[in-house]
């Protein structure tokens, strides 16, 4: 298993670029089943989580290619030919779908094309328990009659195909956002999803899907108004710039001072987490080409902060934000609202040192003065970067293991901290 090793005490300087947003990469793939015709992705990250997906998609019978290395592209990823002509398997095996929750979403639009999908009830990151139940409440109010059977949720289309109808979240999830924006694009007539995930990312697939042929109105609030269509066609699309990739690079920055580009990054796509950040005492400009951080010289003052759906602080950052405040002058206060179980990272940021007290979904950060190297575990994605952050500011050296985790989110992570002085390496135990 890899390790990366960490030697910490580096200031930040440099050119970062930011990749494309795997949270809307994940989802765009997915709506290539709406369509017999190709759809054309651009900037898609290179990630272990994107080409599992490509596996998945493969199995469901998807012919699926990627354009070789272009000289001219500096931050935009991969361009990849997604063409699902025919669908040749409604089933997302156990193997498959226990390994990544997002392809869980596939339920959705199988559904509505072939009037039927056995998917695997999900797995992916061990945060908490986290249930489908918004997902089937909304496709079942299109029609689809729902069982689950040893494992599996098996849907069926009513005859005739799914029928729009109106569906209200009781709660806000991007995931049960998409995989009804993704069904309601192929049934008949108008969907009206209300309390829908305002994530850009969902943004991003609802824009697609209009250059599928789909009528949305209300993309960016929380009611999405579409009109579905029976047949859908290709389409050429951009992945958007990864927020979360920019808001846990701008923080690293923050926590080890320095100043750094990055490279593709838009403000409008994190302004919570840049507020918060401004609030520690870092310097964020918008430049023409992305977001300039910088910190020098000034400590790192604390904050008080709370997850919240967008536009509100992302839960995703909320690991990063932690490692940051591990050594501000003074107390801050962390809120998870999203994931009642997303504080595993507490445990390993205390062995370098941290002062964390949590109290049900709060935790509370005594900033110290010095953060110690150690060795120290990934538990999921956002955690395990948050551990890199922490191992940029320790004195010593700090090893983390089981980055695996890293790789299912963050391209090329230690070239790009690397590249801007970062001292860190990755051992591979073969
Ligand atoms: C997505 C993101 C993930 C992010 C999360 C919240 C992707 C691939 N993943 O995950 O990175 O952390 O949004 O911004 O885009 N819930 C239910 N019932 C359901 C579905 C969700 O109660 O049927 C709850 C969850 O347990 C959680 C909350 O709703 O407490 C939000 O979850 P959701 O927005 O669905 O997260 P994901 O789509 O899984």
């Amino acid at each position: 298993m890899d390790r990366i090793k960490i030697t910490g005490g580096r200031k930040l300087e440099g050119i970062i670029p930011i990749s494309g947003a795997k949270n809307a990469a994940l989802p765009l793939m997915i709506a290539s089943l709406l369509t017999a015709d190709r759809l054309t992705l651009k900037n898609v990250p290179n990630l272990a989580d994107v080409a599992l997906l490509a596996r998945i998609l493969r199995n469901h019978g998807v012919d699926h290619s990627i354009e070789g290395k272009r000289a001219s592209t500096t931050h935009l990823g991969e361009t990849f030919h997604l063409t699902a002509r025919d669908i040749v398997d409604t089933t997302a095996p156990y193997e498959m779908v226990s390994r990544m929750r997002a392809s869980f979403w596939v339920l959705g639009p199988i559904l509505a094309r072939m009037g039927k999908a056995r998917v695997s009830l999900p797995g992916g990151c061990a945060i908490g328990t986290r249930p489908v139940d918004l997902h089937l409440s909304g496709l079942k109010a299109l029609g689809a009659e729902i069982d689950i059977d040893a494992g599996y949720v098996v849907a069926k289309a009513p005859r005739g195909g799914l029928r729009g109808a109106r569906v209200v979240f009781p709660k806000v999830s991007v995931g049960a956002t998409h995989n009804v924006l993704l069904a309601a694009a192929m049934a008949r007539g108008e969907t009206v999803i209300e309390n829908a995930a305002r994530e850009p990312e969902v943004g991003d697939v609802a824009s697609c899907l209009v250059k599928m042929g789909v009528a949305i109105e209300g993309i960016g609030s929380s009611t999405l108004r579409i009109q579905g269509r029976d047949r859908l066609e290709g389409a050429v699309h951009t992945v958007l710039p990864d927020r979360i990739e920019t808001g846990t690079f701008a923080f690293a920055v923050a926590a080890t001072g320095g100043d750094v580009l990055l490279e593709g990054a838009r403000t409008s796509l994190l302004e919570t987490a840049l507020a918060a950040l401004a609030q520690t005492g870092a310097e964020i400009t918008e430049e023409r080409d992305g977001i300039r951080i910088r910190r020098n010289g000034s400590g790192v003052d604390p904050i008080t902060v709370e997850t919240q759906p967008f536009p509100g602080f992302p839960t995703d950052l909320q690991a990063q934000l932690m490692a940051l405040m591990t050594t501000a002058r003074g107390t801050s206060v962390i809120r998870e609202t999203i994931f009642e179980n997303r504080f595993m990272h507490v445990q390993e940021l205390a062995r370098l040192g941290a002062d964390i007290q949590l109290h049900g979904d709060t935790a509370t950060i005594r900033g110290v003065k010095h953060l110690r190297g150690a060795p120290v575990m990934a538990t999921d994605l956002r955690a395990s970067v948050s551990l890199v952050i922490a191992g940029l500011v320790a004195d010593g050296e700090t090893t983390v293991n089981r980055v695996y985790h890293l790789d299912r989110g963050f391209e090329r992570l230690e070239e790009k901290l690397g590249r801007c002085g970062a001292a860190i390496e990755r051992l591979s135990s073969g």
